[in-house]
């Protein structure tokens, strides 16, 4: 009984995933899970939401404590916030909503960029030690960010901060390109990505939802070009091996699954929603049962 029903009464807290799709989030699974273990009265439910101000603006005299935000609300999310974190704004795009109990104000942060560029650096370190100091190395490297969206932004920006050389590709064009200018880097049109390889030992990060759960056979890549990147993420995670991690795998790069992004993700917006700390080894126990 994930939902702990026993305990729910006046002083549950309660939080939620805010998304269209969100069926496939297992945030809920995880939370709850979570809090279960530690004894914590909260509870952690799937919000199918199509307007994300008018249901925040709903929302705001309730006493729900905090929302994740998945896609496609990331970007809408941040202009309903009260006060905005300076890397979310920074990013420009929100995916933890904590609601002040002191004066009920919205604050918004964004976990994805700890959760992708840690994911990633440490699969390029062959380690899952996130706290090594030495410097990055993504520093130097040719990034491909595919999407535009909160996600591709996260990802785009955090690639920057580590020094990385970031390209940009989008189904719509002008999307890619205001992202690019505003971080300083390249944009492509997704249509041109398969014809892209300047170099070898470049490295690639899905962030659309191309490949997801119910569409598993569909990747945002050909094939033959995946020889190009030495490490590829794809930041779904449902299926944990998409068909681009899997050509990826076959083509001889590294792959990282977005389940790792979800969980890195995760122990903040634990940390954010509860005020106790992430409890880490516990994320990765529960996750592996779903
Ligand atoms: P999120 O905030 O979770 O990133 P989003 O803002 O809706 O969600 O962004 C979704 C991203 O996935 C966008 O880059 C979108 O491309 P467009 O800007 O052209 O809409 C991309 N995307 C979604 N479905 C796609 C598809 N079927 N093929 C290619 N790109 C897709």
């Amino acid at each position: 009984n994930i939902y702990n029903f026993r305990l729910i009464g006046p002083d549950t807290k309660v939080y939620g995933v805010i998304g269209k799709p969100v069926g496939h989030s297992k945030a809920p699974f995880l939370f709850n899970e979570l809090f279960k273990s530690v004894g914590f009265n909260g509870v952690y439910v799937h919000l199918l939401v199509d307007d994300v101000a008018k249901f925040l603006q709903a929302y705001s005299s309730t006493d729900f404590i905090g929302f994740s935000c998945t896609i496609p609300h990331k970007d809408a999310a941040l202009k309903c916030c009260d006060e905005v974190d300076p890397v979310a704004k920074s990013i420009g795009a929100v995916n933890c909503i904590v609601r002040k109990q002191t004066d009920g104000k919205l604050c918004g942060f964004n976990t994805d960029y700890f959760g992708a560029i840690s994911a990633i650096e440490d699969g390029l370190r062959g380690t899952s030690n996130t706290s090594s100091t030495a410097g990055s190395p993504l520093a130097g490297k040719l990034f491909v960010v595919i999407g535009a969206g909160g996600a591709g932004k996260a990802l785009a920006y955090g690639a920057k901060e580590k020094g990385a050389r970031v390209v940009i590709a989008n189904r719509t064009y002008d999307r890619a390109r205001e992202l690019a200018d505003t971080i300083g880097a390249d944009a492509l049109s997704l249509s041109d990505l398969d014809n892209f390889h300047p170099e070898d030992g470049m490295i690639l990060g899905n962030t659309t939802s191309v490949g997801m759960q119910p569409k598993i056979g569909e990747t945002p890549i050909s094939k033959h070009v995946l020889k190009y990147y030495s490490l590829v993420f794809d930041a779904v995670y449902t299926p944990q091996i998409t068909r681009l991690l899997r050509e990826a795998g076959e083509a001889g790069a590294i792959t990282v699954s977005g389940l790792e992004m979800f969980i890195g993700q995760a122990y903040e917006q634990y940390e954010r929603f509860t005020g106790l700390p992430a409890p880490k080894e516990k994320f990765w126990k529960i996750m592996s049962k779903y």
